[in-house]
C-alpha cells in the first residue's frame, strides 16, 4: 500500500497521487505550493472538483460516491487538468473492491485511465501546455473526477487530434496488448496468436496490432445470442478467426490448423479451463502470456504441454512494465507513439464503449460488472 500512494510523508507526486492529499491537504506540500511561483495560477483560492470517491473497500455501486473536493494551489511543477474521458476497467473494480495487487490509501478517487486536458502550467513546467492532452504513466491517478492538480511528471502527453475514446482508453489496454505481442514470442508476418476474451478491450487491441503486422488471431470468446454479431465485428476490426470456447475441444480446430498455423503465442484473460484450453494448441515450444484472470480460477497446465511440447508460462502485467521503463520514459513515448500512429491510420480503434455522463457513475459501475455486455462504460465529464 505504501508503495502505491504513500499519503503525504514521501514525495509531493506521491501527496497529489492521492485524492486523500486533495482532502486532507498535506500542510507541507500546501506550504511549498503557497510559497512557489505560480505564474499562471488563478491563486491561492479554493477550486474544487467532482470526483467519484470511494471512503470503504466494497462492491462498487454501493460504496463509490459523487463528491466535492477541494483542489490543493497549481505548484510550480504541476499542471491543471481537466478530465475529458475515463473508461471503467476491471482493475478499478477490483481496486474499490479492495482486490487488486495495489489498493490507495482510502478515501481514493477511482479510476486509473483515461485523458484529460491541460487547463493551466505552473511557472517551472516546460514539457507541457494548455490545450495538451494527457494520459497517467503509472496506476494510480483516480481519473474519475472532473479536474485535478497533478505533477507535470505524473503524465505524459497524445496528440490531441486522435478520437477522445482512443485517447482515453489507450493507456492500459493497448500498450497491454503491443507489449505482449512484442516481448514473449519473435512474432513474424503469417504467425498466428491464439487468445481468450477476445472482445474485451485487451483482445481488441491484440487483434488490431496484429492484423497491422500481419499476424493471424485466433480469437476465442464465450457463446451468446449475437454471437454472429460479435464475431462480425471483431472480424471485421482484422480478426482473422472468432470461435467460441467450447470450439476449443472440438475436432473443428484440426480443420482450422489446415488453414492457420499453430500460434507460437497464447494470450490468457481468463484463466480456468479456457487458459488450459489454449495452452493445447500452442506450437511446439511456444508461450502462453497471463496478463487476466476474469473466471477468477487457477490455470491448470496439462503435463503433457510441459514435457512434450516445453510450453512456457509466462505473465505480464503493464503496470510493472511502465515503472520498469520509467527512469527515462523513452520506451513507455515510443510505444504512444507507435500507437498513436496506428490510430491515426485508422488501424486501432478504440474497443466498443458506452459513453455515460459522471453523474450516471453508479449504472455504469452496475453495467460494468456484468458478463456479455461487450462495451466498455466510459465516464465523460
Ligand atoms: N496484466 C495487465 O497488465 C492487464 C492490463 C489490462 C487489463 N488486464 C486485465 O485483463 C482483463 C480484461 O480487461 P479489459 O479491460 O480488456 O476487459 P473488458 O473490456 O472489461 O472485458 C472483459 C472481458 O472479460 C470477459 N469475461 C468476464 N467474465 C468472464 C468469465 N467469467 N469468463 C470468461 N470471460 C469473462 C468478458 O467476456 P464476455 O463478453 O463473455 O462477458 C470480456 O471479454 C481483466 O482481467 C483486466 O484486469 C490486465
Amino acid at each position: 500500500v505504501a508503495m502505491w500512494l504513500p499519503l503525504c510523508s514521501t514525495s509531493r507526486t506521491a501527496c497529489r497521487r492521492s485524492y486523500a492529499a486533495a482532502l486532507l491537504k498535506c500542510p507541507r506540500h500546501w506550504g511549498n505550493a503557497n510559497a512557489s511561483v505560480f505564474s499562471h495560477s488563478a491563486g491561492p483560492a479554493a477550486r474544487t472538483s467532482k470526483a467519484l470517491l470511494f471512503r470503504k473497500h466494497g462492491d462498487p455501486s454501493h460504496v463509490v460516491q459523487l463528491e466535492d473536493v477541494e483542489l490543493p494551489p497549481i505548484g510550480p511543477t504541476d499542471v491543471l487538468v481537466k478530465m475529458l474521458a475515463a473508461p471503467i476497467n476491471p482493475s478499478d473494480i477490483n481496486m474499490i473492491q479492495g482486490t487488486y495487487a495495489i489498493l490507495p490509501d482510502l478515501p481514493a478517487v477511482g479510476g486509473n485511465e483515461g485523458v484529460a486536458q491541460i487547463v493551466e502550467v505552473g511557472g517551472q513546467v516546460t514539457s507541457l501546455k494548455a490545450g495538451d492532452w494527457v494520459i497517467p504513466k503509472d496506476a494510480g491517478l483516480g481519473t474519475w473526477r472532473t479536474v485535478a492538480v497533478l505533477a507535470e511528471d505524473d503524465v505524459i502527453s497524445l496528440p490531441n487530434d486522435i478520437p477522445l475514446l482512443s485517447a482515453a482508453t489507450l493507456g492500459v489496454n493497448p500498450c497491454t496488448a503491443f507489449r505482449m505481442l512484442s516481448d514473449f514470442e519473435d512474432l513474424k508476418p503469417g504467425d498466428s496468436v491464439i487468445q481468450n476474451a477476445a472482445n474485451s478491450g485487451v483482445g481488441q487491441a491484440v487483434i488490431q496490432i496484429a492484423a497491422a503486422r500481419g499476424i493471424s488471431t485466433i480469437n476465442v470468446v464465450r457463446d451468446r445470442p449475437e454471437f454472429t454479431q460479435l464475431s462480425d465485428r471483431l472480424k471485421a476490426m482484422g480478426g482473422t478467426h472468432v470461435i467460441k470456447e467450447e470450439v476449443l475441444r472440438r475436432p473443428e480446430m484440426k480443420e482450422l490448423f489446415k488453414i492457420c498455423p499453430k500460434p507460437k503465442l497464447a494470450l490468457n484473460g481468463v484463466g480456468g479451463n479456457s487458459a488450459t484450453e489454449l495452452l493445447r494448441h500452442l506450437q511446439y515450444g511456444g508461450s502462453m502470456v497471463t496478463y487476466g484472470g476474469m473466471a477468477k480460477k487457477p490455470v491448470t497446465v496439462p503435463v503433457s504441454a510441459l514435457i512434450f511440447k516445453d510450453v512456457k508460462v509466462r505473465g505480464f502485467w503493464v503496470t510493472q512494465w511502465k515503472r520498469d521503463h520509467s527512469s527515462d520514459g523513452k520506451a513507455f513515448r515510443a510505444m504512444l507513439d507507435e500507437l498513436c500512429l496506428l490510430v491515426q491510420q485508422g488501424q486501432l480503434t478504440a474497443p466498443a464503449c458506452t459513453e455515460v455522463g459522471l453523474q450516471d457513475y453508479s449504472e455504469a459501475l452496475d453495467t460494468a460488472m456484468q458478463p456479455f455486455t461487450s462495451a466498455k462504460q466510459v465516464l465523460i465529464m
